[in-house]
């Protein structure tokens, strides 16, 4: 049986990760897996079910229970909790917070990179975007990349993609909270943050996402037989 074609996309918070890959995905007709999100709604179930966050074993047992379903196709995916629609809800700052913490959790790991390599496996290809793609999900992924930016280039996106969603957040209180979670993300036991040695690194601090996407799109086709 033939492998799919998998693209990894990895970096830290606010440096493009999610725009490219579901650009990505659109253009080359691939399934498109935002793994963050899956951390957020086992986050948001959490919180649901009033548990502890340095409670290891109940946020495992957590994930093992959670039904997380992503729908729908790139532009317009939507995420599923047990069957109620949380694609706004798991953007909030307690889920993206949270997230972060639980995310941290061995048990919780092995539990969504199970399914992670689960659903990469089922299609016909598909582009995932998280922060341990290349290094732990799918090591021998087609085409990796790590996109980076300076803290303060991504908390200037974070803030203008959110200034929709919640008002009054400034830009300190944003940059301050990328510099927490890349801290906890880079430094945690289980699977930091960390760059493929095979990966492609793009520093998007100073290119635009046209820039970017083309770049990208001329590495995957490169490779893709
Ligand atoms: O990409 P995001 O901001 O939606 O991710 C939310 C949190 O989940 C983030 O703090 C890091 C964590 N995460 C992870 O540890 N591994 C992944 N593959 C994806 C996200």
């Amino acid at each position: 049986m033939t492998q799919p074609f998998i693209v990894a996309i990895d970096g830290p918070s606010g440096a493009g990760k999610s725009t490219l890959g579901r650009r990505l995905a659109r253009e080359l007709g691939l399934l498109y897996i935002d793994t963050g999100a899956m951390y957020r709604a086992v986050a948001l179930a959490a919180s649901a079910a009033g548990v502890d966050e340095s409670d290891a074993a109940r946020l495992t047992e957590v994930a093992h229970r959670a039904r997380v379903r992503l729908e729908g196709d790139p532009d317009s995916l939507r995420v599923y909790l047990d069957g109620r629609d949380v694609s706004e809800e798991i953007r909030g700052e307690v889920a993206g917070r949270l997230a972060s913490v639980v995310s941290a959790v061995p048990g919780v790991r092995r539990e969504l990179v199970r399914r992670q390599r689960e659903l990469g496996e089922a299609g016909g290809g598909c582009v995932l975007d998280g922060r341990d793609v290349g290094t732990v999900v799918f090591p021998s992924a087609d085409v990796k990349f790590f996109l980076t930016a300076v803290p303060e280039a991504r908390a200037r996106r974070r803030l203008d993609e959110e200034s929709g969603r919640r008002a009054g957040q400034t830009f300190e209180a944003t940059l301050a909270d990328i510099n927490e979670r890349d801290l906890r993300d880079a430094t945690r036991d289980d699977s930091p943050l960390k760059i493929a040695d095979d990966a492609v690194v793009i520093d998007t601090t100073e290119l635009s996402v046209e820039e970017v996407f083309r770049r990208m799109l001329q590495t995957v086709r490169d490779r893709r037989p």
